[in-house]
């Protein structure tokens, strides 16, 4: 070896074992980047999955396989350039072991980028466009995709004398899932799509869209919107008298929120929605998270979206427990692969081949319980598995 070549390398070893105990220091403290929209039209999001995970954290410490846990919450304002340049500084200046959170699937398809080159894991708490986990070999997902509660959905309907369906979403990624996988569902089944209706995200005006229905006269309207847009879309459905007009309401679980089903109305009693969590799911789990969540937030209901943030952290706790406190990317998403627990929601899983999360489908009915709407769960789909990657994989 050349004299050169020989110093050389004494200095890359040198480097090397600074990097090594750098790095230990450094792993001492484990960061966990929260990326959330905390302002703007998905705010109401970042507010329940940032209270799930502040409630992991006061329910199961700060201390885990002997590291310390320390959670960094940014707001993303709900726009996806802004996501981007968070989840770079939290991965470069704060040296976050994971990023978690992602409340659109525009947010979660930016971050991605950075997660497969920094090679740290990216937690998907919120969105659900099915490809987002094929984005990254980072990603896992604790929310849903919206395959899962659209294929059921669509099965019912049809099973249950609902034969003529326009279906209205909005009009990006997970809506067009829900209209897609409904759509060929119910026709498979047998059962005619009238029409596919897509009203823009932001800002949408649902009244020219609802004329359309209202003319088209199908036997029932499925709907899709994302969490926190129910309202008004509900709001606009009766301003047009539609449910009085013999039009069935059916729907993702997202539209009929439970964190905004009593601000609904009574209007909403009785609609069939299809979903993966709700507040009136019938387990001891479910009800000591809905009593401390309430606790720890003034009455707040804790909706879908703060079981997927708070999955999302004992994924995160026990993935950290399995590989002793290293915070190598690839290690801890071996460890997240396959991964089974009791969730307020009911039993779910992360499919080891995939990283998607594998759950129950509930189909539900608004009803009045105690002075209170809730959706209650009538019917159970059980291990439900993303239809779109299933179908792919035929
Ligand atoms: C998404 O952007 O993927 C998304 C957000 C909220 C939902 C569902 C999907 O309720």
């Amino acid at each position: 070896m050349l004299r050169r070549d020989l110093v050389l390398t004494a200095g890359a070893l040198a480097l090397a074992s600074m990097g090594a105990s750098s790095g230990a220091a450094a792993q001492e403290t484990v960061k966990i980047g929260l990326i959330l929209p905390m302002t703007g039209q998905q705010a109401s999001t970042g507010k329940q999955v940032d209270a799930a995970v502040k409630l992991y954290v006061a329910q199961h410490g700060t201390t885990v396989a002997g590291k310390k846990i320390e959670v960094i919450l940014k707001d993303d304002t709900s726009v996806p350039d802004v996501a981007k340049r968070l989840a770079q500084e939290l991965v470069v200046n704060d040296k976050v072991a994971v990023l978690a959170g992602m409340g659109l699937t525009p947010i979660a398809l930016a971050v991605a980028p950075i997660a497969t080159q920094a090679k740290v894991p990216e937690i998907v708490m919120v969105a659900g466009t099915s490809t987002i986990t094929e984005a990254s070999p980072f990603v896992v997902r604790t929310s849903f995709t919206l395959a899962q509660s659209s294929v059921p959905m669509a099965e019912w309907a049809f099973k249950n004398g609902i034969k003529k369906v326009v279906t209205l979403v909005s009009d990006y990624g997970p809506g067009i899932d829900a209209e897609k996988s409904f759509s060929e569902k119910f026709k498979a089944d047998g059962g005619t799509i009238v029409e596919n209706l897509r009203v823009p995200l932001r800002g949408p005006d649902f009244s020219p869209v609802l004329q359309k229905v209202a003319d088209a006269k199908p036997d029932a309207l499925f709907v899709f919107v994302p969490s926190g847009a129910g309202a008004q879309f509900v709001k606009q459905f009766v301003e047009r008298g539609l449910d009085k007009s013999g039009v069935k309401l059916i729907a993702t679980g997202d539209v009929i929120d439970d964190d905004l089903l009593n601000g609904m109305g009574d209007v909403v009693i009785g609609v069939i929605n299809a979903h993966n969590y709700s507040t009136y799911h019938q387990s001891p789990t479910n009800k000591a998270y809905v009593e401390a969540f309430k606790k720890a937030n003034n009455g707040m209901r804790p909706n879908f979206l703060s079981v997927s943030g708070y999955d999302g952290m004992h994924l995160i706790y026990e993935a950290l427990k399995k590989t002793n406190g290293s915070t190598d990317g690839e290690k801890l998403v071996a460890a997240m692969k396959g991964m089974a627990w009791e969730s307020p929601r009911g039993p779910i899983s992360i499919d080891p081949e995939t990283r998607d999360i594998v759950q129950n489908i509930y189909i539900r009915k608004v009803e009045k319980v105690d002075g209170e709407l809730y959706n209650v769960e009538f019917a159970t789909i059980p291990n439900v598995k993303d239809p779109v990657k299933a179908a792919k994989k035929k």
